[in-house]
């Protein structure tokens, strides 16, 4: 991991650590010593395998809690009384809101996208868990095309048949952004380029959040030639390394 994501996931996590100890103090998370229980394994393969998955991902692994996304009463042992409510704020509509919660940035851009219209009307618009899955969240490239976008996107509804082709393409340079952004911060030294990068990153996350493609498109490629430069200088830099 770079040093950035990894000084924003230190904050991140401090904060997730420091709203878990106003919780831990008064009793442990009852959600998740009754959910992690082997005896699911067997009784109830569908709670067990949830958990996996769960346990698996970046917020298991950071100690975001049960509770963080489903609500409920994570400090009784009850079964009905922990359970009030716990797929309210799951429910297709409300994720957005629910993960946006802490992930402001990308709920920002998606407030104001026709997606979220449309989901807030209709329903049949993609949310984040329809691109992140939702126990095991994570981040899907091209997979995220051929799964969800061409569903919608198509010739038959003659709703947008080129974004697909479109969006695959956008979403490969995203790759190779990312594979050359963690190079470049680890070698670059100047911290104007690094803000500069890092900058124009964020704009690419909030264009795509926004599904406004044609500047997510511009911007990618500004960012990309802006990389390949600092690339080059980056694996100069390796070289006297290593
Ligand atoms: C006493 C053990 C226990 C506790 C405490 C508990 N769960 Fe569960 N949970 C279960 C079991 C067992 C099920 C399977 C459904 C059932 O039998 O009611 C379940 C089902 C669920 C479901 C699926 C509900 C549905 O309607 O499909 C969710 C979501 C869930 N739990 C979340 C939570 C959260 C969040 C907490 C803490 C706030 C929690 N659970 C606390 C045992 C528990
Ligand atoms: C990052 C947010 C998030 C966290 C953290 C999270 N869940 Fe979920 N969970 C969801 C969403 C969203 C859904 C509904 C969509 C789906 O089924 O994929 C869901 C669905 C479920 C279901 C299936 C309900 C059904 O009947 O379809 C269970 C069971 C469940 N969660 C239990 C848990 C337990 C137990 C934990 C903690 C160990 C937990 N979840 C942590 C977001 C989360
Ligand atoms: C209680 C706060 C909280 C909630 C609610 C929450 N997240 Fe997260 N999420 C985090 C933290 C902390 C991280 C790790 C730091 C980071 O990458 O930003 C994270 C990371 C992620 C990542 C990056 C995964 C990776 O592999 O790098 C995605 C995608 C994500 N969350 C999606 C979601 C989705 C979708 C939901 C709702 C179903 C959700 N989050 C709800 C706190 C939260
Ligand atoms: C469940 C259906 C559904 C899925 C899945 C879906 N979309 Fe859409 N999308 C829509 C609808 C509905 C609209 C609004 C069409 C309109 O009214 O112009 C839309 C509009 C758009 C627009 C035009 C936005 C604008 O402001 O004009 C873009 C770009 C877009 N979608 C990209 C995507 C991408 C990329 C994916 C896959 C990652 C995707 N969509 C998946 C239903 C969907
Ligand atoms: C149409 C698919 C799609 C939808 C809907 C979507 N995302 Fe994303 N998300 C992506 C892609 C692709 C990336 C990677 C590119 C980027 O960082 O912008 C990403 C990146 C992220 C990241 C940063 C992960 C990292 O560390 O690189 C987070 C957090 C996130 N999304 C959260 C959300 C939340 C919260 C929502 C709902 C409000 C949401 N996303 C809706 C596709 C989607």
């Amino acid at each position: 991991m770079n040093p950035v994501d990894l000084l924003n996931r230190s904050i991140m996590v401090a904060a997730v650590l420091l709203a878990g100890i106003a919780t831990s103090v008064m009793a442990e998370d009852s959600c998740m010593e009754c959910h992690k229980s082997e005896t699911y394994r067997i009784e109830n393969k569908k709670l067990y395998e949830y958990f996996q998955r769960y346990q698996g991902s970046v917020h298991g692994l950071l100690g975001v809690g049960c509770a963080d996304c489903h609500g409920g009463d994570p400090q009784s042992t009850d079964l009905s009384a922990a359970h009030e409510g716990v797929m309210e704020k799951v429910s297709y509509r409300n994720i957005p809101d629910t993960c946006g919660s802490c992930h402001e940035t990308q709920w920002e851009s998606f407030r104001d996208s026709k997606h979220n219209q449309v989901l807030k009307n209709e329903g049949g618009a993609p949310n984040c868990v329809t691109c992140h899955g939702s126990m095991d969240v994570d981040v899907y490239f091209t997979s995220i095309v051929k799964n969800t976008c061409v569903l919608c996107h198509n010739e038959e509804t003659g709703n947008g048949p080129d974004i697909p082709a479109q969006a695959e393409h956008i979403l490969s340079q995203i790759n190779v952004i990312k594979g050359y952004r963690g190079l470049v911060q680890k070698y670059s030294e100047d911290p104007k380029v690094m803000a500069k990068i890092e900058n124009s990153y964020e704009r690419v996350t909030h264009y795509w959040h926004g599904f406004d493609l044609h500047k997510v498109e511009v911007e990618t490629e500004y960012l990309l030639r802006m990389l390949r430069e600092e690339k080059v200088k980056a694996l100069e830099k390796k070289r006297q390394h290593d």
